[in-house]
This record gives structure tokens, C-alpha cells and sequence, in this order.
């Protein structure tokens, strides 16, 4: 969608808001495939309520993208603007075992920066790409931790109540992949409240973490890690596996050969191919186990 109105365009170079016309989300995205649209980049917190009503009354659908590892977009030219946080310098502050980071953050350079200074408890999320805020909405986790358990206080923009708030850790709820939030509220920026650990013994934890990830998912590769939720005490890596999947392929959207639960871009796939693919597999996997996997992915399709 492109917002063609000089009006608007100046009423958001007033919000702080830089409008980057006919931005290719393949290139915002670690699947490497996906349409066109006008993308805003956020500098100020503050001013996303007005950024906000300033789009609603012009009719203007958008989405937050944060970094755009775990997310699945559509072919084209795109029916919604998308909305990002350009990260603020510094966008990691430590006072004591609580570290403040902003939502836009790397999450590996979090994790290192807070285990440089004797912070961890997050050694397991080392190899997960995308932003802190995008691990906080999804809550993210792997080799038995989640962001979750740490979140103290979060920062968000609230779309129901059209306002910036502060949320406790103690009123978000965080599950497997799944947290409270609405689907509509912008994460910020969170307070983690870290064990201190000393660098040494993190790192080692760190090396552990980013070998068990070397030797098991196809890291090199375009894609957007786990396509699918486990389902309830089941794996469906394993599933796929066990039916013989890896390497089936629609057009250049294929089943990663070293871990069957990633799909990745081959070449040049499209969006299509890769929902093709996934509907493929979701379809043969309810034939074989009479269970239906859920997206772990996030799909945007116009
Ligand atoms: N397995 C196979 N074949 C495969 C893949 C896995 O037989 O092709 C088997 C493994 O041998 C193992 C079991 O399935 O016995 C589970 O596999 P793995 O340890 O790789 O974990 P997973 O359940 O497939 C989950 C998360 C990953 C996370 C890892 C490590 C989900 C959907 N996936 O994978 O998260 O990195 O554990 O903790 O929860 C993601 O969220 O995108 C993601 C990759």
C-alpha cells in the first residue's frame, strides 16, 4: 500500500516518522521472499499514538514488523503499511540484575551484552534471530527457557486503549509460544531481571547452545526456523521426518533435509509455494497421526 498524500507524508515527518516508499519485505525478512509496500520507521515511542490515529483516520491498514525471522509474508504489492522501531542508541541499560533493553534490539546481541556483564539465564536463545520484541510477543524460547520467565516490566503500545502502558511481568501471561498479548499492542521495550552468573560459566552454556543448533537445524539457509508448534508432548520435526518429507518441495519452498520442522527458500520461492507446502504437509501429517499442526510461524497474507 503506498501512502501517496503529501499531507500525511508531512504530518509524519512531524511524528518523527521516516517514510520509506515501495519497501521490498524480502528484504526484511529471513525467508527472503515476500510483496511491496511503504514501510515507517519509528523514532519516537511517543509519538506512535498520534502516528497511530493519524492512520486510522485515514483508513490506512498496517502491521508491526519486528526482525522479521519468524514471520511468513504474501506475494506483491501488499493491502497494509508496515510499521518498524529503529533502534534507539543505546538500546541495552543495566542496573543491577535488570537489564532495560528496547524492543528493536538484536536478541543475540542482548544476550552476549548481558552475559559480558555476568547477566544470564538466557544462554538458550542465543541462536534465535529477530529482535527482543519480537521474542517477548511470541515469547521465545529454547533448551528449556523462555524470555518469558525473566520479563519484569514491559513497555507497549496498547491498541485497544490507544495509549502507550506499562505492563508487570505478573499481568502478562507467557505459554509455549504464546503470550497475552493482543494481536494489535506494539512491545516497546522490556525490563529482564537476570541471575548474575559469572561471563565464563554463560559462555560455556553459550558454546553448548550454539552447537546442539550447528548440528541440528539448517542454519546457512533462508528461513523462518519452526514452522509449526509442537503439539502437545509430541515433536513435529520428528513427524515430518518419520514420513519421509525432507526435501519435498514446492517450486523452490522445501523441507530442510537437516531438520524436517524448517522449511526453507531454496532459490527463489515465492509465498505461495511456501503455503503450498505447508498446507501439504500439515495435510499429510493429520492423515498420518490424525493431528493437526498449528503455524509456529507468523503468516501475513494479503
Ligand atoms: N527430530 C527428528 N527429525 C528432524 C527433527 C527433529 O527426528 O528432522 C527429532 C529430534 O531428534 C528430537 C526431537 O525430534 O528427538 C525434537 O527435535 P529438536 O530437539 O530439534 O527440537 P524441536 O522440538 O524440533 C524445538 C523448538 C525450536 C528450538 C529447539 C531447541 C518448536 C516448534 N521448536 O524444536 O525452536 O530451537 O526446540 O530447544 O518449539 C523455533 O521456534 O522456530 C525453533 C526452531
Amino acid at each position: 500500500m503506498r501512502i501517496s498524500d503529501p499531507q500525511i507524508a508531512n504530518r509524519l515527518a512531524e511524528l518523527d516518522v521516516e517514510l520509506q516508499r515501495g519497501t521490498a519485505l524480502a528484504d526484511l525478512t529471513s525467508l527472503g521472499f515476500g510483496g511491496t509496500t511503504d514501510l515507517l520507521r519509528l523514532r519516537k515511542h511517543e509519538t506512535i499514538p498520534d502516528l497511530l490515529r493519524l492512520l486510522d483516520s485515514k483508513h490506512i491498514p498496517h502491521k508491526f514488523l519486528g526482525g522479521g525471522s519468524n514471520l511468513l509474508v504474501g506475494d506483491g504489492e501488499l493491502p497494509w503499511v508496515v510499521l518498524r522501531l529503529v533502534r534507539p542508541e543505546p538500546d541495552i541499560v543495566l542496573e543491577g540484575n535488570y537489564a532495560h533493553v528496547d524492543a528493536a534490539a538484536d536478541l543475540g546481541r542482548t544476550v552476549t551484552f548481558c552475559a559480558k556483564h555476568d547477566l544470564g539465564g538466557m544462554e538458550g536463545l542465543i541462536g534465535v534471530p529477530g529482535t527482543v520484541g519480537g521474542a517477548l510477543r511470541m515469547n521465545a524460547g529454547a533448551y528449556g527457557m523462555q524470555i518469558g520467565s525473566y520479563v519484569r516490566e514491559v513497555k507497549l503500545y496498547r491498541a485497544a486503549a490507544r495509549k502507550i502502558e506499562i505492563l508487570r511481568g505478573h499481568q502478562i501471561s507467557f505459554e509455549y509460544r504464546h503470550t497475552s498479548f493482543a494481536p494489535d499492542d506494539m512491545m516497546l521495550a522490556v525490563t529482564l531481571e537476570l541471575p548474575s552468573k559469572p561471563y565464563k560459566e554463560i559462555l560455556q552454556g553459550i558454546r553448548i547452545c550454539n552447537e546442539k543448533r550447528r548440528s541440528s537445524q539448517p542454519l546457512g539457509q533462508k528461513s523462518a526456523g519452526c514452522i509449526f508448534k509442537n503439539p502437545p508432548g509430541g515433536s513435529a520435526g520428528r513427524m515430518i521426518d518419520e514420513l519421509g518429507l525432507k526435501g519435498l518441495s514446492v517450486g523452490d519452498a522445501r523441507v530442510s533435509d537437516r531438520h524436517a520442522n524448517f522449511f526453507v527458500n531454496a532459490g527463489h520461492a515465492s509465498a505461495k509455494d511456501m503455503l503450498a507446502l505447508i498446507a501439504d504437509v500439515r495435510e499429510r501429517v493429520r492423515k498420518a497421526y490424525g493431528v493437526t499442526l498449528e503455524n509456529e510461524v507468523v503468516v501475513w497474507n494479503a
